[in-house]
């Protein structure tokens, strides 16, 4: 089948999505000269540790590239456009909040195989032999940006989804990984060794123990329900780009590279062909990671570059990762807590489970995870929920807090009220050991890690919250505006409700006090007068009423 003449694709290229956060008012365009090298990834940074709330993060499009040295790129920079904020992601996806899980449990239940093409736009331009050699060549013609500026040994490609292939089974895999520049024509590649850790590794060390390198491909600027399948945990085994395919809800187009003998997605903007040594391995980083720490000069792979393939008027894509919210947590966020969420409910049958949601500022989604409970939720169940959200992965959920639904879990004052007032340390909380050291900054005695389960759940009724009720809150607000008094952002909880503790007569004093009656209320009072009784008893522990 020929790209040109093959049915209209139902899935946007990077380009049309681009287009498409356009028509979202979701683009930032930056059309003043910026330095790749110091200037670009700080910029964007200030979204991020800015006091820039999610919902107003954007894509960044930069037209005018330099580099240190002064060279200009004809290629603009695009960073953020991937998951640059969670509704990039879902736009990405083409569904709202709600439809995120459905949408994964869809692809993964019913992956689509992709189908190949040729004549396919990612191969528009081929860049091989002599032009992948030298100064201003092969790769050092590709404005990379440097993610850390002061940190980073290198230019990182940081978008690129890196296709192997089983040489035993045959089938391919896609994962996100860094690569960190060396040459026009060598790339410092690292895939983690660890358990759960990256799917291209087996693949290496197949080929390894068959004395023949590994053909590698990295793909920048995917089709996004292709890039959102890279960073994506996914069964051993499994082809992301039929994964893709059930994210798009037909088969993704596929070419086979130039140079080597792997798939990749055809609509890609650019693809670097490679083949990777499995005898030899070269220092690589410093690079700031996604746990927020630099990762320090570790031995990791080399990429020899075979061919550079890319469209005519293509875009180089780059993910903004390190400290946490960024893109890189933000492209995972979604998929990671429906799967959870999935666990939980449909594994484990655990019904009272309404939300799972991964803290994401600074401790990067893994670590730390809420459970929103169901009220009435028997304890037993809370507890099976715990246990079975901090055994799920291994490198996620070592402090793990159930939560009830009032609480927001991204407040983090909302937490630590309801661990003041709704947990006992010495009853609800329990800690477990031999844990795996999982994704974090090297250093100290990393063997192994512990796990802290909490029950934080309201477990008896309570007293109100003491607010104004909700209707006296909403009629202030607007008086607040009206007034044109700074704008709020209200924070939950903003009004008083019920926690289980509260009687109609109750209510009924409070209506006739904010009728104007609390005289009323007084003569109540006195009515009730009683004697023999120490200050601060109950008024229910000796009358009825109320
Ligand atoms: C921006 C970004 C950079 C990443 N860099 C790496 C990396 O260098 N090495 C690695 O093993 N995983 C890295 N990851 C995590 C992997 O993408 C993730 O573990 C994924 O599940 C790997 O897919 P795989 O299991 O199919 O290999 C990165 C993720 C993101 C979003």
């Amino acid at each position: 089948m020929d790209a040109k003449t093959t049915p209209k694709r139902g899935y946007a290229d990077f380009a049309e999505h681009l287009d498409r956060l356009d028509g979202l008012g979701l683009v930032r365009r930056i059309d003043a000269e910026v330095n790749k090298d110091t200037e670009l990834h700080p910029l964007v940074r200030w979204q991020y540790r800015g006091g820039i709330p999610d919902e107003e993060r954007k894509a960044f499009v930069f037209s005018n590239v330099t580099d240190a040295k002064g060279r200009k790129f004809d290629m603009p920079v695009v960073v953020g456009a991937m998951a640059g904020s969670r509704a990039i992601y879902r736009a990405g996806l083409g569904v709202d909040a709600d439809g995120v899980g459905p949408i994964w449990a869809r692809a993964i239940d019913k992956p689509i195989p992709p189908v190949e093409v040729s004549g396919a736009p990612a191969q528009e331009i081929i860049l091989e032999g002599d032009d992948l050699k030298g100064p201003g060549k092969g790769l050092d013609a590709l404005p990379v940006p440097i993610s850390t500026p002061g940190y980073d040994s290198a230019p990182y490609i940081t978008a690129g989804n890196f296709a192997t292939r089983d040489p035993d089974t045959g089938v391919q895999n896609l994962g996100t990984y860094r690569g960190g520049l060396k040459a026009a024509d060598r790339i410092g590649v690292r895939m983690s060794t660890r358990s759960g850790g990256a799917g291209g590794y087996p693949h290496w060390l197949k080929y390894q123990a068959r004395g023949e390198k590994m053909p590698c491909a990295i793909v920048l600027g995917c089709p996004p329900v292709v890039a959102y399948t890279g960073p994506q945990k996914l069964p051993m085994g499994i082809d992301e780009l039929a994964v893709a395919g059930g994210l798009a809800g037909e088969p993704i187009r596929v070419t086979r590279c130039h140079s080597i003998d792997l798939l990749v997605p055809a609509e890609a903007e650019i693809i670097i062909e490679g083949l990777i040594d499995t005898e030899y391995l070269e220092p690589e980083a410093p690079f700031g990671e996604s746990h927020g720490h630099i990762a320090l000069e570790d031995f990791n792979m080399i990429f020899d570059v075979t061919a550079i393939t890319r469209k005519k008027d293509a875009l180089f894509a780059s993910i903004i990762s390190q400290v946490t919210p960024s893109e890189s947590s933000a492209i995972k966020r979604d998929a990671y807590e429906q799967m959870f969420l999935s666990h939980l409910r449909n594994s484990l049958g655990i019904r009272g489970v309404q939300n799972v949601v991964m803290h994401e500022p600074l401790s990067n989604i893994r670590r730390v995870i809420f459970l929103v409970m169901a009220p009435g939720t028997p304890k037993t169940e809370v507890w099976r929920a715990l246990y079975g959200a901090s055994s799920l992965r291994a490198d996620c959920g070592k402090y793990v807090m159930a939560v009830s639904e009032d609480i927001n879990p991204d407040n983090g004052d909302a937490v630590f009220w309801s661990l003041a007032y709704r947990a006992n340390p010495a009853e609800d909380v329990v800690i477990l050991g031999h844990r795996d050291g999982g994704h974090g900054p090297k250093g100290g005695d990393r063997g192994s890690d512990g796990t802290m389960l909490v029950d934080a759940t309201l477990k008896h009724v309570s007293a109100p919250l003491a607010l104004p009720k909700k209707p006296y809150m909403e009629h202030a607000k607007e008086i607040w505006e009206r007034l044109q008094l700074p704008p709020l952002s209200p924070e939950t909880p903003w009004h008083g409700y019920s926690l289980g503790d509260w009687s109609d007569e109750w209510d009924a004093l409070a209506a006739r006090a904010t009728d104007g009656d609390y005289l009323s209320n007084g003569e109540r009072s006195k009515q009730m007068r009683a004697k023999g009784i120490k200050p601060n008893t109950p008024v229910r522990d000796v009358l009825k009423a109320p």
